[in-house]
């Protein structure tokens, strides 16, 4: 079996050289090798069933009724692999997004109360999205970033200092971060959309049922990050001072951040 996604047809994003180099990260790597056996998708190891044998009741007695009988073949190493950096960076970024609103709520609220309602609003779902992925990390198995101390320090720092300059600036970060995190969302939806289609036992192809699962949880977060993004340009975000600073130095910290959560 390869341990290479196939380079997909047509131009798309993820053919980009760093995607590209991304997906090539050879199973057995060292960061890998050890964790990946236990960390993978486990439900979607499907075992092939013949469609000539599923049409005789004896062989359907085991199936629930609305278990199908159609199954997809086995997820490479790298799609398996692609599946667990996927996991571990949304959790540490939905984490990191948890810390910058608690550092912005502790400084803000009490000289901004009416500010209170719109972070309070955009927190709920941030708690939302680390708890989806919480879950989905310990149902996979999924080791966590071992930088998490490290995003939890730099997040409420984040949310603090920024705050702390005005709350123009603190919209500024919200508006920086989820430029970059509704991007990131939208590559891996490319990803997940593109590269995850496995041959079926009734002849056909489709991306697995979990995979689907994962991607409709995906974008439903990026639709809310975009909303908070809209929410920070409502709030000002483009009258903090300096905002040029701000936000491109913040776009810079969660680049790094996504590839370093990614991979460590
Ligand atoms: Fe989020
Ligand atoms: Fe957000």
């Amino acid at each position: 079996m390869t341990a290479e996604l196939q380079q997909p047809k047509g131009n798309h994003r993820y053919q980009e050289p760093s995607q590209a180099r991304m997906l090539k990260i050879p199973y057995n790597s060292t960061l890998s090798s050890g964790i990946r056996s236990f960390s993978v998708l486990s439900g979607l190891r499907a075992t092939t069933i013949e469609p000539s044998n599923t049409n005789h009741p004896k062989s359907q007695s085991h199936l629930k009724n609305d278990e199908p009988t159609v199954k997809h073949a086995n997820l490479s190493n790298a799609q398996k692999a692609y599946l667990d950096r996927a996991i571990r960076v949304d959790q540490a970024g939905e984490l990191g997004a948890n810390y910058i609103y608690a550092g912005q709520m502790f400084v803000l609220l009490r000289k901004h109360p009416h500010l209170k309602p719109i972070l309070t609003h955009m927190w709920e779902q941030e708690v939302h999205h680390h708890n989806t992925f919480n879950a989905l990390q310990l149902k996979n198995r999924v080791r966590p970033s071992l930088l998490t101390p490290f995003w939890k320090v730099g997040a409420i720092a984040m949310g603090v200092t920024t705050a702390a300059i005005s709350p123009e600036a603190a919209m500024a970060c919200t508006e920086a971060v989820e430029t970059v995190i509704g991007g990131h969302y939208n590559e891996q939806l490319r990803v997940l959309t593109n590269q995850f289609e496995l041959d079926k036992t009734d002849g056909t192809r489709g991306v697995p049922k979990e995979v689907r699962k994962l991607i409709n949880t995906i974008k439903e977060f990026r639709d809310q990050e975009l909303e908070h993004l809209d929410t920070a340009i409502k709030n000002d975000s483009k009258e903090a001072v300096p905002y040029k600073i701000i936000t491109e130095g913040i776009k810079g910290i969660c680049r790094i951040a996504v590839w370093s959560a990614e991979r460590i």
